[in-house]
């Protein structure tokens, strides 16, 4: 749809009315138009703007729209900000949702890793059983605690995987677990493409020791990650988790979440 006097896209402020009966306090925006009416230049020009009056923005993007100005973003902070994560052939997409700057592992933080572990082992169709999830949590929440206490080990999926593999099954020896209730093997078999060397070994083991909640330019672009069925569902729970911990902990500050080709 685009604007018959002016052939610009349509810019849908859909939070105008409710906001101003007070029913919702964030706002919407919806913009609309075929390709190459400027929907991309126009949000350009919003976004910076935001980014400028100190707002936190994480971008969803296709096709290097914001490529341009996150690399201004960071030039101009020395470094600072502007955080691009995208796939290539010799630099694959790579997180450590295991890292915090502060050691706050909190309840959401720690709901966040859970559901990401068990979206890497088990499929849709095949919920986890209630004594499954009760191990995985445990193991999570004896993980974080080991870590916490030891500073040595870097928080990352390898050292979760070889705490599973060494400590918590020996927990699990000691208090009896029946195989049919956790199996130890089966789980670390499902979750070894993520360990190491495995074929997704970088995905979850990134060494940056970055922690998003203080970037406020981020950029995730996903024209290769989409079409991966193993990467899309993994770097859609780290996105929505960033944008969640950034809603719970940066409270009275201007966050935007803004997806590019939101129908992908
Ligand atoms: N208001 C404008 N003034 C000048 N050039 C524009 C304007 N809006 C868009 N363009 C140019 O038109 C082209 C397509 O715009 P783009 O924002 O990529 O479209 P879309 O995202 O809707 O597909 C780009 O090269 C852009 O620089
Ligand atoms: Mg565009």
């Amino acid at each position: 749809m685009v604007d018959r006097l002016t052939g610009k896209p349509v810019f849908l402020d859909i939070s105008d009315l409710p906001m101003k009966k007070g029913v919702v306090t964030n706002r919407n925006k919806f913009i609309l138009g075929p390709s190459g009416s400027g929907k991309s230049f126009f949000t350009n020009h919003m976004v910076r703007q935001y980014w400028e009056q100190g707002t936190h923005i994480l971008l969803v993007d296709t096709g290097n729209s914001y490529k341009g100005l996150c690399d201004l973003i960071r030039q101009k902070t020395n470094g600072d900000d502007g955080v691009y994560f995208t796939y290539q052939e010799n630099d694959p997409i790579s997180f450590n949702p295991f890292f915090t700057e502060d050691y706050r592992y909190d309840i959401e933080k720690r709901d966040s890793i859970k559901t990401l572990i068990l979206t890497l082992w088990k499929r849709e169709d095949e919920p986890p059983r209630r004594s499954e999830e009760v191990a995985l949590s445990n193991a999570v929440s004896l993980y974080i605690e080991k870590i916490k206490k030891n500073r040595k080990i870097k928080p990352n999926f390898n050292s979760f995987y070889d705490f599973v593999r060494k400590d918590y099954r020996k927990v699990l020896a000691d208090k009896n677990v029946r195989e049919k209730d956790f199996d130890v093997d089966g789980f670390l078999n499902v979750l070894e493409p993520y360990y190491k060397n495995g074929e997704y070994g970088y995905l979850l083991n990134s060494d940056k020791e970055l922690d998003l909640l203080n970037k406020r330019f981020i950029v995730f672009e996903l024209d290769i990650v989409k079409d991966n069925p193993i990467l899309f569902p993994v770097v859609t729970i780290i996105i929505m988790e960033t944008f969640i911990n950034k809603m719970r902990r940066l409270q009275g500050i201007r966050k935007m979440i803004l997806i590019e080709e939101a129908w992908l």
